[in-house]
């Protein structure tokens, strides 16, 4: 079952992020009248998930539930323990208190500027787990590290340390991104060719039951043919999932014929 995820980052107050979801109900609901039959039953088998800021997590579960809307809820990040003195954090307990299923772990924003390691993302990863939530490891090169040939073995390292410990059966429940980050943000999507390669190199070391996004500038232009390559089991959208609008464009080219 494909999965499309909205990766809203540090964007949309509470009110904001609860009128979004709204919208993006009513619009996921309305696209039915578009659709063939066989393209509604895709899209009944597609998962999406939103991951709001922690302050508007609780505003949009209420929503979601409330409307069954039909969204998972996700969270950007979290802490490994489940309670203590760590001033700021958000324990993993506290996001499954809220019905959240997925958590993305090792964002190469959270990598870069706040300094993440390994060895926490490991951490956490395992800490998703044990709250019976599922993770989305985010993992991908630099510009320097492709232009040096190194895109390969720079996954087979950040996908062996994130996993360090992990039982086969969390393995295959796993969710992981594939997220150049060149291509965050910035507008230039991989290539299909790039996307692919990479989800099937993350594939390669997980096995083929752990589902492999992409994600990086991905838009409703070229959600279409990225989430139809062959290891390529959905879509992390960072920007254009911020507007309803053209996150659920994203959604419906994902399941047109
Ligand atoms: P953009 O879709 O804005 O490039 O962001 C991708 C991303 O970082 C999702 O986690």
């Amino acid at each position: 079952m494909p999965l499309i995820s909205g990766n809203w980052k540090m964007n949309l107050s509470h009110a904001e992020a609860v009128q979004a979801v709204k919208k993006l109900g009513i619009l996921l609901e309305g696209m039915k009248s578009e659709l063939t039959k066989p393209e509604i039953r895709r899209l009944e088998a597609v998962e999406i998930s939103i991951h709001p800021t922690f302050v508007a997590l609780r505003s949009v579960q209420s929503v979601v539930e409330a409307e069954s809307i039909p969204v998972m809820l996700g969270a950007q990040n979290c802490h490994w323990e489940d309670s203590g003195a760590f001033t700021g954090e958000v324990s993993p307990i506290m996001l499954s208190k809220l019905n959240v299923r997925y958590v993305i772990v090792g964002h190469s924003e959270r990598r870069r500027i706040m300094g993440e390691s390994d060895e926490m993302i490991n951490t956490k990863l395992k800490a998703v787990f044990r709250c019976g939530m599922i993770p989305i490891l985010c993992v991908g090169e630099d510009l320097d590290q492709r232009e040096n040939n190194e895109t390969e073995s720079l996954l087979a390292y950040q996908v062996k340390a994130a996993v360090d410990g992990v039982s086969p059966d969390n393995l295959s429940k796993l969710v992981i991104a594939y997220e150049p980050v060149w291509a965050i943000g910035t507008g230039i999507s991989a290539t299909l060719d790039q996307a692919q390669q990479g989800c099937q190199a993350v594939h390669s070391l997980v096995g083929s039951s752990a589902r492999v996004l992409y994600g990086g500038s991905v838009n409703a232009d070229n959600a279409s043919q990225l989430v139809r390559c062959d290891g390529i089991d959905g879509l992390l959208v960072g920007g254009a999932s911020l507007n309803p609008d053209s996150f659920a464009d994203i959604v419906k080219q994902s399941v047109i014929s």
